[in-house]
């Protein structure tokens, strides 16, 4: 073991250089505009659209909103069925939006949505599918669409871990009625605070865009709205980000690649991407063989000053506010995954210094 001083969270914010987004900051101290759909904004969603390779964007104050607008959009009510594996926001704002979630558990090898238990809990009240990429790894999106256009259900993929994602290349925001993104400073594009929406349907796109400024344009108010803008100092931060995205996807790569071969003789299970799919490496996590196992190893890093995080807790059927059907599958998982540090500014060497601590705690 190496005698590095470590202070190694799950994640790190990417910074980029001052005078870059200094220089952003000047064109708005220039023009004096600073929302309400501004130069830079536009400009952002005009870029991110080239590079996720989507016909309509729309970018909103983070991610959490994003899933409310979508659902919103288009128009769910009644039941919506989910995933029991994902963050605490994919869930909850179906609840917000005044629908009811109901639970599905997830397909042990993608840890994503499992296909094959979905349609035995259709029924007449169900609208839609609200399934979220796990650690940007797809759904089986083809299963999904086929039992979605079986039973008339609207889809919408909670992507937020998913940016730049390829499947067969074809980005994975192309599949579905709305996808949602996350640009939180913790994601692998991030624009401080931030998210987006996107669709393949010009009528849905005009819906979110009018939505998420109050429903109106100027004094003709068309549809009930909120405020889901953001700002030219976020949209500054996303220009600053973009040109970088693909070489902090390559670095996270070598990191992970580094991580699988360095930790291939210890009894976890890591996700590894196949050849269909061109993957951003957005987390790396490693599954124990059962809770006390992870939960020696995560205290024996955190006393070497590592801080893994335990991602995602609790399964969402198990918040005390949902009161879902038992999902074992999911239940399981969550009580002995962690997410490694990984970031594209994270050296070889802390990896190296990480991986040798687990070996060392078994
Ligand atoms: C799967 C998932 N969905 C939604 C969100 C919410 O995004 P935001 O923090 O931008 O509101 C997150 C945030 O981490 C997430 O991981």
């Amino acid at each position: 073991m190496t005698d590095l001083k470590a202070d190694l969270n799950v994640t790190q914010t990417y910074l980029p250089p001052l005078e870059e987004y200094i220089a952003y900051v000047r064109e708005i101290w220039e023009e004096g505009w600073v929302t309400n759909n501004g130069r830079l904004v536009q400009q952002l969603e005009d870029q991110l659209k080239q590079f996720l390779g989507v016909p309509y964007l729309q970018y909103v104050s983070n991610g959490t909103v994003a899933l409310q607008l979508a659902l919103n959009a288009l128009e769910l009510k009644g039941k919506v069925l989910t995933t029991s594996y994902s963050y605490v926001a994919t869930s909850s704002i179906i609840h917000w939006e005044n629908c009811q979630p109901v639970f599905i558990d997830i397909h042990p090898e993608t840890l994503c949505i499992d296909p094959n238990l979905i349609e035995e809990r259709i029924d007449e009240h169900t609208t839609a599918i609200l399934a979220t990429h796990v650690y940007g790894y797809p759904c089986d999106v083809v299963a999904i669409d086929r039992i979605a256009k079986k039973h008339n259900l609207k889809v919408i993929y909670d992507g937020a871990h998913a940016f730049g994602v390829k499947l067969n290349g074809t980005p994975i925001y192309q599949y579905g009625d709305a996808s949602t993104i996350s640009f939180h400073a913790t994601k692998v594009f991030h624009t401080v605070e931030g998210g987006a929406v996107i669709t393949n349907d010009s009528t849905v796109d005009e819906r979110i865009f009018l939505s998420k400024a109050f429903g109106h344009r100027g004094d003709e108010h068309y549809r009930l709205g909120i405020n889901g803008k953001n700002s030219e100092f976020h949209a500054a931060m996303g220009l600053c980000n973009l040109p970088r995205v693909s070489e902090a996807i390559l670095r996270r790569k070598q990191l992970s690649e580094l991580y699988r071969e360095q930790l291939a003789d210890v009894p976890i299970r890591t996700l590894q991407p196949n050849n269909t799919l061109s993957y951003n490496y957005a987390y790396f996590p490693a599954i124990f063989e059962d809770y006390d196992t992870m939960q020696r190893v995560k205290q024996g890093m955190e006393a070497q000053g590592i801080f893994p995080r335990r991602y995602f807790y609790p399964a969402l059927n198990q918040l005390p506010y949902h009161q879902g059907e038992p999902c074992p599958v999911a239940e399981d998982i969550t009580q002995r995954v962690l997410c490694l540090p990984l970031h594209s500014t994270l050296k070889e060497d802390e990896v190296l210094f990480v991986s040798s601590v687990i070996n060392q705690l078994f």
